[in-house]
């Protein structure tokens, strides 16, 4: 289970003032827990990791046995925001620094498509699968979105005319709403296997139903590593307590956002495979809290490569923002730096050491001198990057959000701002029923 240490808050802000805040999120605790507060109606992926249904997991086992049958090397996973980033985080997480690259391959590769409208991207990923045996996951809970809908109809017409309609039928597999949406319809006329994201689950708080267990476990993942770390923080992070550390993540981000005036968030992580985690936080964090001219801006870095281009922004730079930094305790592999006779490189004084040693010097120099530069610090720490302590992480993040919103005093589950953007594209597009939009949207331009 993921713990948190808020030291380097303390020369921010009083005992005071942290104990105010605490007080606010206890009682976001309770409106969460209640599940009386705004947006009610999508609490099901509170209980996700405790219900998770066996028959679930067994046919999406199924699926991957059939597709590797098939000899399937490459899936493509369709879908954007909540549909697509829980899976990738996860995938990149859990897989080889260099799985694309290594000559031995234990499951098909998982590749994303549907989250841009990029027309090179779905023709470069067409020279990929030509070269690949394919198969693919479609994802859209509301079953309209403009983006994977576009990628699909590509992706759908170019595996059909590969293998034929009925071989296709085989080959892709839908999720989506149990009853309503062109997805929903689409897979019932053409026989896919499909799954269900529940009503009361959002996107972003959907990687632990199909949405994201399917194509992890196409990605030949640890599926039930990742339930039972999320189980493990779900029955943790429900009892009510000052150092529930959903509790205290929620209080001291409040706290410095409306106390010390910190309007951004930077997610930090010191291993590559946790970029995507960052990505899926982004949204998390982002879509539940930014909205009625609230929130804190997530942002996020990948040290200790950004230490040589947004460190010096971060160190001195304009005083908005604190930085949640992921702490892991330690590296699964090891590589420990050799003395050499000549010295160089005069990194002798390093001989001897590991890797990782260094990795976390870097990282306690960096909180130093960051709360020296006046950024407060939070940690979440694990002890390391594998399927239950990331199950943890990303369950105590949404448990987290939901009272982090509360506090704030939003709604942690709409999303009402996302629409803007696609009234004007679908007038842009002169997508039928939009005449009115298209003539306006074209006088302002
Ligand atoms: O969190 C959300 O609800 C959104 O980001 C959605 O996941 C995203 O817009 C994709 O929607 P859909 O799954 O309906 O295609």
């Amino acid at each position: 289970m993921v713990t948190i240490d808020v030291k380097g808050c303390a020369s921010f802000a009083d005992a005071a003032s942290l104990k105010a805040y605490t007080a606010k999120a206890l009682e976001a605790f309770d409106v969460l827990e209640s599940e009386k507060g705004a947006g009610n109606d999508f609490l099901g992926w509170k209980h996700l990791p405790s219900e998770i249904p066996a028959e679930m997991l067994n046919d999406i086992d199924t699926i991957c046995k059939n597709w590797k049958a098939k000899g399937v090397d490459l899936v493509i996973a369709i879908g954007i925001g909540g549909s697509y980033l829980g899976a990738k985080c996860v995938i990149e997480a859990l897989s080889h620094n260099f799985a694309k690259q290594l000559k031995k391959k234990d499951a098909p590769e998982v590749v994303f498509a549907g989250n841009n409208l990029s027309e090179e991207y779905l023709a470069e990923l067409m020279d990929l699968a030509a070269e690949r045996n394919v198969a693919a996951i479609v994802i859209s809970k509301s079953g309209t979105t403009t983006e994977p809908a576009v990628a699909f109809r590509i992706v759908k017409q170019y595996i059909e005319e590969r293998y034929g309609k009925a071989d296709a039928a085989s080959r892709i597999v839908a999720i989506t709403d149990a009853k309503k949406g062109a997805l929903k319809t689409l897979s019932t006329q053409e026989g896919y296997k499909t799954f269900v994201v529940p009503d009361n689950v959002g996107g972003r708080f959907s990687v632990l139903t199909p949405v994201g267990l399917l194509p992890i476990a196409a990605a030949g993942l640890d599926v039930k590593g990742l339930i039972e770390g999320a189980l493990e923080a779900e029955k943790a992070l429900a009892v009510k307590s000052e150092e529930n550390p959903a509790v205290v993540y929620a209080a001291v981000r409040n706290m410095l956002h409306s106390q010390c005036g910190k309007s951004i968030e930077i997610l930090v992580n010191y291993n590559p495979k946790l970029t995507y985690v960052a990505e899926w936080w982004k949204q998390l964090y982002g879509e539940s809290e930014g909205k009625d001219g609230k929130g804190i801006f997530p942002a996020s870095v990948n040290n200790t490569a950004d230490l040589h281009s947004m460190g010096q922004f971060i160190q001195e730079g304009s005083r908005v923002m604190f930085e949640t930094v992921l702490h892991v305790e330690k590296a699964q592999r090891n590589v420990v730096i050799g003395t050499d006779e000549q010295n160089l490189d005069q990194l002798n004084f390093l001989a001897g050491k590991h890797v990782e040693h260094c990795n976390h010097m870097a990282e306690l120099g960096t909180r130093l001198a960051h709360i020296d530069g006046g950024v407060p610090q939070i940690s979440i720490c694990m002890e390391k990057v594998d399927a239950k302590n990331l199950g943890s992480l990303l369950y105590f993040f949404e448990f987290a959000c939901g009272i982090s919103a509360y506090t704030l005093g939003v709604n942690p589950f709409n999303q009402p701002g996302v629409e803007a953007y696609k009234k004007n594209m679908f007038a842009l597009l002169e997508k039928p029923g939009y005449e009115e939009a298209t003539k306006a949207i074209k006088e302002r331009i």
